[in-house]
């Protein structure tokens, strides 16, 4: 499929029936999450994985009673740091480091500076920040599935307090931010995909400065 049927064939799916993803094509789409950029590349956020049916059960209460929750393939939750701190930030440029093989020193300049720049901010700032960050990778996410035929929704029909809750995240010094329902529509009741995709046209959208 090229990229523009991709983006013409996708709809944030109302209706799954319940077909598990082939293994393969999930690992693409987590992979195409994994790669998303982020500022700076901390990519400062996790992303839970769930197929576990009581857990789903648990949670489509607290996020609206949307059916996508139960009949999805997997759901992903994708959960934002709630705060730069000195040791995050530290941890991820020592963890670069390595993979390029550099010294630590290589970034020092860039590191310090950073953080100098956060801790003059507050912590929601941080978190905002970083709430950002997950929904570049949930778009990219989004069209890897599309251009795999993979149906998928972005959630954000939740009670973020309660999913936060739900999945102990303020005790990893997460937040949550969005969810992902994955999964193959159920064709006959996904009454969405039926619709013309709407969209403001190029001229209104679109500001050209030349
Ligand atoms: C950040 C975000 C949150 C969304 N939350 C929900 C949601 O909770 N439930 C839902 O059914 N659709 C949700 N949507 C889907 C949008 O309503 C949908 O993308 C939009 O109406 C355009 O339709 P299309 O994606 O099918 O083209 C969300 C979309 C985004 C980008």
């Amino acid at each position: 499929m090229s990229l523009k049927e991709a983006l013409h064939w996708r709809s944030a799916t109302k209706s799954y029936n319940g077909k598990i993803i082939e293994k393969d094509k999930i690992e693409q789409i987590l992979e195409a999450v994994r790669m998303a950029p982020s500022s700076s590349g901390m990519q400062p956020f996790k992303v839970f994985v769930i197929t576990n049916k009581e857990l789903r059960e648990k949670l489509q209460p607290i996020a609206c009673q949307q059916q996508q929750i139960i009949q999805a393939s997997h759901i992903l939750v994708f959960a934002a740091w709630d705060e730069y701190t000195t040791e995050r930030v530290d941890s991820f440029f020592e963890f670069s480091n390595q993979v390029r093989n550099l010294p630590s020193s290589a970034t020092d300049d860039y590191r310090l500076n950073l953080l100098e720049m956060l801790n003059k901010k507050t912590k929601d700032e941080h978190f905002t920040n970083a709430s950002l960050q997950t929904y570049i990778a949930l778009g990219f996410g989004l069209l890897a599935a599309a251009d795999l035929k993979i149906d998928a929704t972005p959630l954000e029909g939740f009670d973020n307090k309660a999913v936060d809750e739900l999945l102990n995240l303020s005790g990893q010094n997460l937040k949550s931010t969005v969810m992902m329902a994955l999964g193959y529509k159920d064709e006959e009741t996904d009454w969405w995909s039926k619709l013309d995709r709407v969209r403001r046209p190029n001229e209104e959208l679109f500001v050209e400065i030349k």
